[in-house]
């Protein structure tokens, strides 16, 4: 079977990158990303590709070479389903909220809303690619739906059958492109080996075959959420270790360089920070929590369990540090936050740290200045579900009703006048090279500096009058 047209459900940061660079590699196929979203698919068409709705680095040049070429973004979902020799499912799969496994089970709504869709319009034969994360054996759900669909069909001229496959995606934001470009495998999962091989034929354009995996569906779901609660895990074994750090005189950058030196144990995913965010990590690892309680496995659960718990303790622990260090109130402080988004690289602040740390100082009453050079103010204003005051012009003095309340400022010159101190929490370049003999002139003394990412030089930032804390930092 030849695939000639190619339909993704789902027009979000893994949908979005991921087809277009398809349509980039494989320039006979077209691809159509759809999407219930009508804004959504605005933004993805808009004539300014600033405009985009995510921001990745190298993803506008990709979608002014193939848009409307060969990818194709629109709201026509049952007429491209109809169309499709492959279809994608790439929707959001948050955790529950209520029900059995809330806060743990990943809500798969919007999978089976699409599985129904896929039963009702597909033609012919078409392969079901699950792209989304999703629990071990939402595959079986899938198929379930459209073996009604063959069944009903069976003896019609409109005849229907389907194969599914799962091939998880490993991007990370920020480097997705690249990651997609350049992967370290591409795994499908699946028990047709001809369905197995339609779509690795795709990937073979340009990925090499050996590191194209084929496995069967469970190994191959099992795999992704192991992937990321394994880097999970390494983060939170580090960041564990960044609080020892911090009371014996150790330091962690060095004890990471040391222990990550060892080719056993490997170098990546060792950077202590004030916790992981993104969409994926903390909801798989939740995942697998739920399936172990559920199968029985209580003390897997609870094994997994402590990688969640280690990074929310790491984010609260960081606000109260700040508070300690500020003579233990932050009402009629100002503080500077710099860094938004979970990650540099990216507009996305799905769980990032920088949330929970913000809502902790707020609730002591602080006023803060949040810069980011990629997250809108309405992004911020839905995250801490607290409107902003006005945007700051000119870096005017913060008056005293701003008590736990924020504001948004675009221009990181103008952030910092008169604050008590700065908290670096996203490791975006521009943070890399601002002067600190300048910035320790403008705010009020005595000023800190608190770097949970170790992104400035300690020597420069002391040299120029601040108090620094950086993570993991016991001198
Ligand atoms: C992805 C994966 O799909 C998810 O399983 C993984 O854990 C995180 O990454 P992502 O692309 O980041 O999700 O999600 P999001 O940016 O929210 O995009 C999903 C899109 O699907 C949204 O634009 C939403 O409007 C769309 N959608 C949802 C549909 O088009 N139809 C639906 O029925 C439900
Ligand atoms: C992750 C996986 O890496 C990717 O394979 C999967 O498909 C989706 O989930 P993503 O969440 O986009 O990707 O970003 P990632 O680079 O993994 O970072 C996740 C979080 O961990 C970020 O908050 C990041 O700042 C943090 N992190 C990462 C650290 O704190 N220290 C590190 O050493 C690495």
């Amino acid at each position: 079977m030849q695939i000639k047209n190619i339909c993704c459900i789902g027009a979000g940061y893994v949908g979005g990158p991921t087809m277009a660079v398809i349509a980039d590699k494989c320039q006979n196929i077209n691809v159509d990303v759809v999407d219930i979203d009508l804004k959504r698919i605005q933004k993805w068409n808009s004539s300014n590709l600033e405009e985009l709705p995510i921001y990745e680095p190298g993803l506008k040049e990709i979608i002014q070479r193939c848009r409307d070429k060969n990818l194709k973004f629109s709201t026509s979902i049952k007429e491209k389903i109809n169309n499709a020799d492959m279809i994608f499912i790439s929707v959001n799969t948050p955790t529950k909220k209520k029900g059995f496994g809330a806060g743990k089970a990943s809500d798969l709504k919007w999978v089976e809303a699409c599985a129904r869709q896929v039963a009702l319009y597909a033609s012919n034969h078409t392969i079901v690619v699950e792209k989304s994360t999703l629990p071990v054996r939402t595959a079986g759900v899938i198929k379930e739906i459209l073996n009604e669909s063959e069944i009903s069909t069976k003896n019609s001229n409109l005849k229907k059958t389907f194969d599914v496959l799962s091939n998880p995606e490993f991007l990370a934001e920020g480097s997705a492109i690249n990651d997609l470009i350049s992967p370290d495998r591409v795994l499908i999962g699946g028990e047709n080996p001809n369905a197995i091989d339609c779509l690795a034929q795709i990937y073979q354009k340009w990925v090499p075959d050996e590191k194209i995996l084929r496995t069967n569906l469970w190994s191959s779901e099992l795999a992704k959420l192991t992937s990321n609660a394994f880097l999970a895990q390494r983060i939170s074994s580090i960041n564990s270790i960044s609080a020892i750090c911090e009371e014996t005189g150790a330091d962690i950058r060095e004890v990471s360089k040391a222990i990550g030196s060892d080719s056993r144990i490997g170098s990546k995913f060792l950077n202590s920070g004030p916790g992981f965010g993104g969409s994926c990590f903390k909801k798989d690892i939740l995942n697998i929590v739920y399936l172990s309680e559920f199968f029985g496995l209580p003390e897997v659960a609870s094994f997994w369990e402590s990688v969640v718990r280690l990074n929310d303790w790491q984010q609260h622990r960081i606000s109260k540090l700040i508070v300690r260090k500020l003579f233990g109130t932050l009402s009629n402080k100002k503080i500077v936050i710099l860094g938004f988004a979970f990650k540099a690289n990216t507009n996305d602040t799905r769980e990032s740290p920088a949330k929970n740390i913000s809502k902790d100082l707020l609730e002591e009453g602080a006023s803060l200045v949040i810069h980011d050079p990629k997250v809108s103010s309405d992004q911020i204003n839905f995250d801490l579900k607290i409107e902003s005051t006005k945007p700051l012009t000119g870096g005017k003095n913060i008056s005293f009703d701003l008590e736990g309340k924020w504001q948004k400022e675009n221009n990181l010159e103008d952030c910092f006048k008169d604050a008590d101190a700065v908290i670096l929490l996203t490791e975006w370049d521009e943070y890399k090279n601002i002067k600190w003999e300048k910035v320790f002139g403008q705010m009020r003394k005595p000023s800190w500096v608190f770097d949970t990412r170790s992104i400035t030089n300690p020597s420069e930032v002391r040299k120029a009058g601040l108090n620094l804390w950086r993570i993991g930092d016991g001198l």
